[in-house]
């Protein structure tokens, strides 16, 4: 269902890709065995935990907040040193604090990032700066336009695993509802802020969304 790209065992197939970050994602020999027992437990195992949606999930949401903590990056680029300087900052904390989160929780469960990540590297960056190069506003749309659309995307996935069975996946559940909540704070901030007087709105906030929407669905697959 999910296609081959999805498959956990690319864990160990795909080994280099775990090398993108850091010596402390290799996966050791000695580690080999509690993979083995992992990859048994792909679609539902004997814990009851679907490997293969956890990957998905852990995948998405890791390049997503990827994305996040260049997109800041980018407007913090251009507008860091200016009156929203510290508002930018703070929520840019708050995505690097997500991601490290996905990133520890890539390492604990074995799941591999996103192949597009580099991309998402560059578009998050140039997107926050370039919506920033508007002016204030157009760095805050561009805020409300994302984290509306990850707002959603954390709660369908909430549903999701509320509707499989919540007991497996309490720690994920507690990771996901704290974030969609931090997204929606930063949501507000954006409106607060003055978004909807940015030039183009309405048109700049569905680009924006429309992007996103493609770059979740890549990345659950790629
Ligand atoms: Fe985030
Ligand atoms: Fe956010």
């Amino acid at each position: 269902m999910l296609g081959r790209f999805s498959s956990c065992r690319l864990v160990l197939r795909g080994r280099p890709l775990w090398r993108y970050r850091s010596n402390e994602t290799r996966i050791e020999p000695e580690e080999w065995e509690s993979v083995e027992r992992s990859k048994r437990r792909e679609n539902g195992g004997s814990d009851g935990v679907d490997r293969a949606l956890l990957c998905r999930i852990i995948r998405v949401d890791h390049a997503g907040e990827y994305g996040a903590d260049r997109l800041y990056a980018g407007q913090s680029a251009v507008l860091g040193r200016g009156p929203v300087g510290p508002i930018i900052q703070k929520m840019w904390d708050e995505e690097k604090a997500h991601l490290q989160t996905f990133e520890e929780l890539m390492v604990r469960h074995r799941v591999r990032p996103t192949a597009l990540l580099p991309i998402w590297n560059v578009a998050g960056f140039l997107v926050g700066a370039g919506t920033a190069l508007l002016g204030k506003e157009g760095a805050m749309a561009c805020t409300v336009a994302v984290e509306e659309v990850i707002s959603d995307h954390y709660n369908n996935q909430i549903r999701t695993l509320m509707e499989q069975n919540p007991q497996h996946y309490t720690e994920l559940l507690q990771v996901l509802k704290k974030f969609r909540d931090d997204e929606m704070e930063h949501h507000d901030t954006g409106l607060e802020h003055d978004a909807e007087q940015a030039p183009g709105y309405a048109v700049l906030k569905t680009t924006i969304q429309l992007g996103c929407k493609a770059a979740i669905y890549l990345s659950e697959r790629i």
